[in-house]
């Protein structure tokens, strides 16, 4: 019975940081309002000319989770990419990934399930190990939001949340039975697909389409988020695809050494650590540094916690995301 462990990780941002103060030269905000309903106090945005880009962060990203896992790209069997903001509309970022890492003519497959990406993307990465199909897996989240977000006060209640970047894992077959990817959990709700949304450029909404529709307002090519529905939704599902995981696995939340949230807004995390009773130290934040980064977040945060040394071989390591979809799963770990 072969298992997945995590063998790499490495993440990369953009080196330019966008305050919230920066922010409020551009629209009516502010930091105590963004702070206060948020925990943001900065993001990273790709700045032109930087040589950044979705599939090139992811590739960053993905160098220094290899390196890491004492492996080099021909040694990657399957490359699983996870954006909600690719480069091109097709083909996608994975077959980007291998043409900048100069990689064998692997399968590339990208996924599309926004914040739950990497998520979902590890959940696929393990069974093909578990199958016995592949034995390296290289999973990457990234994105660049700060390329479609509306940046006037129109967007405020959207655009303040979401930064760029990228985190990267390689998952390795293992035959040290109780150890590595102990199971994942994975939903989805397309009744509530609108309420957290970005629907054209698309076939849907072709741009001139759009513009002689959309001259001024309510432009469909900038996300959309009903945020009081979405954060009313997180919480519960958050909830309940943890204790589902643990259950699963006859664990409380008590066996928890790690809970590595998506970062989608520091109230929510605070929220599910009071429920599940976690102290501080259990669950790792760092949406304060880098915004939401949608599919890029949970691997950027596994990567710090594991580099500040928060994470050690034998913790009980919880991943737990939700988003748009609705989407949402959790990953049981034994690290
Ligand atoms: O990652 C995927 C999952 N995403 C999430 O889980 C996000 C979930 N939702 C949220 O995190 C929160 O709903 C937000 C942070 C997006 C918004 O916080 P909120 O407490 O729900 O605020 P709100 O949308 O109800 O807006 C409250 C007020 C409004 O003004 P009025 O109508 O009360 O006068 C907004 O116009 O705040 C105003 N507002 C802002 N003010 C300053 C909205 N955005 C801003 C802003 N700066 N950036």
């Amino acid at each position: 019975m072969y298992t997945s462990k995590i063998s790499g990780l490495g993440y990369y941002v953009p080196e330019n940081i966008v305050t919230n103060d920066d922010l409020s030269k551009v629209m009516d905000t502010n930091d105590k309002w963004i702070q206060e309903r948020t925990g943001i106090k900065q993001r990273r945005h790709i700045k032109k000319g930087d040589g950044n880009s979705t599939s090139i962060m992811g590739a960053k990203a993905a160098k220094i989770a290899i390196e890491r896992a004492s492996l080099t790209t021909d040694d990657i069997e399957l490359i699983i990419f996870a954006t909600l903001s690719p480069d091109m509309y097709f083909p996608g970022g994975g077959v980007q990934v291998q043409e900048i890492l100069q990689m064998k003519t692997v399968p590339a497959l990208d996924v599309r399930n926004q914040c739950s990406g990497f998520v979902y993307a590890i959940s696929v990465a393990d069974q093909f190990i578990k199958t016995g199909m592949y034995k390296n897996i290289l999973v990457i989240g990234s994105e660049n939001h700060s390329g479609g977000l509306d940046m006037t006060t129109r967007g405020r209640g959207v655009s303040v949340i979401f930064g760029d970047g990228a985190g990267a894992a390689v998952l390795t077959r293992s035959e040290k039975e109780g150890s590595g990817i102990l199971s994942t959990h994975l939903h989805s709700e397309g009744a509530h697909a609108r309420e957290l949304s970005l629907e054209g450029p698309s076939t849907g909404h072709w741009v001139p389409e759009i513009i002689e529709e959309n001259p001024q307002e309510n432009i469909p090519y900038y996300p959309y988020m009903n945020g009081q529905f979405v954060f009313k939704n997180a919480v519960v599902r958050f909830s309940e695809v943890i204790n589902e995981g643990l259950q699963a696995n006859n664990l409380t939340a008590q066996d928890i050494d790690m809970l590595i949230p998506h970062q989608a807004n520091l109230r929510i995390s605070q929220f599910i650590q009071k429920k599940f009773k976690l102290s501080d130290d259990q669950v790792f934040n760092n949406i304060q540094k880098y915004g939401n980064t949608t599919a890029a977040s949970i691997p950027i945060a596994l990567t710090e916690a594991w580099e500040q040394g928060n994470i050690k071989e034998g913790d009980l390591v919880v991943l737990a995301a939700f988003g748009s979809g609705f989407t949402w799963g959790s990953a049981i770990i034994k690290w």
